[in-house]
């Protein structure tokens, strides 16, 4: 069997604010496929991150997709406003959205990937009737709200489930996990059929961030 390259998608969460310019030109520069982009409401999540004009900012720079994770409360008043501002998927919350199948029509009527995120306590058989609808499923390996926390082991064997889940109807469902993730839990994450990784602070509280997400591509 032929070892599956991840697709890597370094979170700017974790980038310094302040010089967001060369932070987007160093991943623009590096192996990273997307640029993942992590917005926060203080409402749905205990934090607040940046909203659509970062999202614009950091789109005048970018080379790379931008992958939008909403973590926001009723995130449909806001999906047209991030698609304009260059997000090529965008994730939204199962737990925000008591309506997700209508929520992904409209991010599909707006032709963007649709994604789905799932909490760490939320079971995957909650988006059995929509996978079909679905580009990528996020699994969250840590609680949404915060960089830098401790990766849960428990995502190895949802991430099989998953995966067996959208074997079985045939789906074209990419797996992305999120949260905690380096070098040692990459390789065991792909293997178990993820097809991408999240990465924040592993990236760029390294020395050489470049460098990192060549590690990361090739573990
Ligand atoms: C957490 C965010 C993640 C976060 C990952 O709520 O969704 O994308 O930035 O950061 P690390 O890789 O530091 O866990
Ligand atoms: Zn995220």
């Amino acid at each position: 069997m032929s070892r599956k390259t991840p697709i890597i998608s370094p979170s700017i969460l974790a980038a310094d604010f302040a010089n967001i310019q060369s932070e987007v030109e160093l991943l623009n520069r590096s192996e990273a496929d997307w640029i993942h982009i992590d917005v926060m409401d203080g409402e749905f999540v205990p934090n607040i991150s940046f909203g659509i004009p970062v999202c614009q900012a950091i789109q005048k720079h970018a080379t790379k997709p931008l992958d939008v994770h909403l973590m926001i409360v009723k995130p449909e008043r806001y999906v047209e406003d991030f698609a304009k501002a260059g997000a090529e998927i965008i994730t939204i919350h199962y737990e925000a959205c008591p309506h997700l199948h209508r929520n992904l029509q409209q991010i599909k009527a707006l032709g963007c990937k649709t994604g789905v995120s799932l909490n760490p306590h939320t079971n995957i058989e909650v988006l059995a009737d929509t996978i079909m609808d679905i580009d990528l499923v996020l699994l969250m390996s840590v609680n949404p709200g915060f960089g830098g926390q401790k990766f849960i082991e428990q995502t190895y064997a949802k991430t099989t489930r998953l995966r067996a889940m959208i074997d079985k109807v045939g789906a074209t469902t990419m797996i992305e996990i999120d949260g905690g993730v380096n070098a040692d839990n990459a390789r065991p994450l792909i293997d178990a059929g993820a097809d991408a990784l999240v990465a924040g602070s592993f990236v760029f509280s390294s020395d050489d961030p470049v460098k990192t997400i060549a590690q990361l591509k090739s573990v």
